[in-house]
Parts: C-alpha cells; sequence; structure tokens
C-alpha cells in the first residue's frame, strides 16, 4: 500500500517503521515545516493516509483529506466536539474515515472486557467507579481520548452514573476520571469498583508505543479499498 504519513512526531516515526516492516510504502509524509505539500495532488497518491499531530490540527487535517477523496486513519485526541462533523462529511462525500481513540490491539479487547464489567456491576449500587490514566507528560489533552470512551461506555451501562469529570468527586451522578503525567509511561489505563468489602479493578498498561502504531497500519490495511466510517472493532471484528 502507499501510505501517508500526517504528523511525523513519536507516532507518525513508529508509525512509519511498522509500516515499512509490513511491505508498505511511505509516499507523503506532512509535518508542520511543509504543512502546503497537504494538497489533493499529494492525496491522490495515497491508498491511505494515517493522521497522528493533536488536538489543534487534527480536524483540517482529516476534513482537507476527506475533501481531497483520500481514505482517512485518524488518532489524533482531544478534538471529538467536531466528530460528529466530520462523519457527517464522510457520509456526504462518501469516504472513507477511520477513528480509534486507541489503536491497540489490548486497548480494543480492553474496552470489551470494561463494558461486560459495567454490564454485570450495573445492579450494585455499593461500588463507588473510579477511572484513572497514566501518561507521560508532554501529553496535550486530558483526559486521554481512551479514558473518555470508557467512561463513556460506563456511563451507558450504569444508569446512576450520568456524566464524567476530570477531578475527584463525591456526587453520586458523576464519574471521576483521574490524569496523572508521570514520564516515561506510554498509557496506563484503570478502572475500579470499590466497596467496604472489596475493590475490583482492571488495568492495561502499554510498554510502547509500537501497539498503537500496529493498530493504525492495520486500520489502514483494512479501510484499503473501503468506503464508509468504521472503528477499531471493525478491524478485530470484535
Ligand atoms: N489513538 C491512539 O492510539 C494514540 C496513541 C498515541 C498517541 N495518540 C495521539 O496522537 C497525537 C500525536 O501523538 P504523538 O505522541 O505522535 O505527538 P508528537 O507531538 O510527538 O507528534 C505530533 C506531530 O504532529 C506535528 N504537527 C502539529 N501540527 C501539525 C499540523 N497542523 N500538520 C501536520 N503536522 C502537525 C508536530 O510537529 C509533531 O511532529 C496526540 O493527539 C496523541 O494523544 C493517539
Amino acid at each position: 500500500m502507499k501510505i501517508g504519513l500526517i504528523g511525523y512526531g513519536k507516532m507518525g516515526k513508529t508509525i512509519e517503521e511498522i509500516a515499512l516492516q509490513r511491505g508498505h510504502e511511505v509516499v507523503l509524509k506532512i509535518d508542520v515545516d511543509n504543512i502546503a505539500d497537504l494538497n489533493a495532488s499529494n492525496l491522490s497518491k495515497t491508498d491511505a493516509v494515517i493522521e497522528f499531530t493533536g488536538p489543534h490540527s487534527a480536524y483540517n487535517n482529516v476534513m482537507k483529506s476527506l475533501e481531497a477523496g483520500a481514505r482517512v486513519v485518524c488518532g489524533s485526541t482531544g478534538w471529538l466536539e467536531k466528530f460528529d462533523e466530520v462523519k457527517k462529511y464522510c457520509s456526504s462525500v462518501n469516504g472513507t474515515f477511520l477513528y480509534a481513540s486507541n489503536f491497540s490491539v489490548g486497548v480494543n479487547i480492553f474496552f470489551e472486557l470494561n463494558k461486560r464489567l459495567a454490564e454485570l456491576m450495573a445492579p450494585h449500587e455499593d461500588y463507588e467507579i473510579s477511572l484513572t490514566e497514566i501518561h507521560h507528560t508532554q501529553k496535550r489533552d486530558a483526559p486521554s481520548g481512551t479514558a473518555i470512551t470508557l467512561a463513556e461506555k460506563i456511563i451507558e451501562k450504569i444508569p446512576r452514573k450520568k456524566t464524567w469529570v476530570n477531578h475527584l468527586s463525591d456526587q453520586e451522578n458523576e464519574l471521576e476520571i483521574i490524569s496523572e503525567r508521570i514520564d516515561p509511561a506510554p498509557g496506563t489505563h484503570k478502572v475500579k469498583y470499590s466497596s467496604v468489602i472489596d475493590d475490583i479493578e482492571i488495568v492495561h498498561t502499554a510498554h510502547s508505543r509500537k501497539g498503537f502504531a500496529l493498530g493504525a497500519v492495520l486500520a489502514a490495511e483494512f479501510v484499503h479499498n473501503k468506503k464508509g466510517i468504521f472503528s477499531m472493532k471493525d478491524v478485530l471484528d470484535l
């Protein structure tokens, strides 16, 4: 496949390494010093682009790529207030878009465990629920996109939780997400149910960025020759 990388930082470079190992070609690399190269002519040479820049640039990069007819895989977090707009635009142009707050295969299995645990815990109101996410100090957004995905699933399954907050909370209807920034953590997420009798915890700890990068390349391989809006659930057939 001919892959374009938008964002050539920590993730972009790791994705390039994995893409080359899997026999792909990287035909376009965009970063802040060559933004003008993100144009329809260059995008038309790609089979898919993989966008990992950050909260402030993701929306524009994704829209520009969809406009040019590129298949887009996006991993930037912290911009999801515009997610529905992108999905609507993608459908209107019969485009291809895949977003994941976390591309790691292990985390996507962890998402399924989180959902099942929330279903089991829903009737047990004596358990307080909390979420903790730990990342490196350069991470710009908090809470992490992965923590938000976990929280949204818990809120969907547990009626007494109505909203998440990014601080300690003693409000019954609030689900607290605690964000810690410690180097060099690539990403740890913990969901804890706690009562006076016992605690139940599930934890996912990423050991390196390679898991995210491999997932992003698998996603690009998946969208190759497909139209529509997809997630890692489709890629991993979960
Ligand atoms: N979904 C996932 O699995 C996953 C995993 C890890 C990181 N992330 C997210 O991916 C994003 C990037 O993470 P990172 O660790 O690679 O960060 P990074 O800071 O190392 O890299 C980001 C790169 O994007 C470039 N950039 C900034 N604005 C740009 C623009 N307008 N156009 C092109 N390039 C631009 C920066 O110069 C930098 O090189 C963050 O939002 C992070 O939270 C997601």
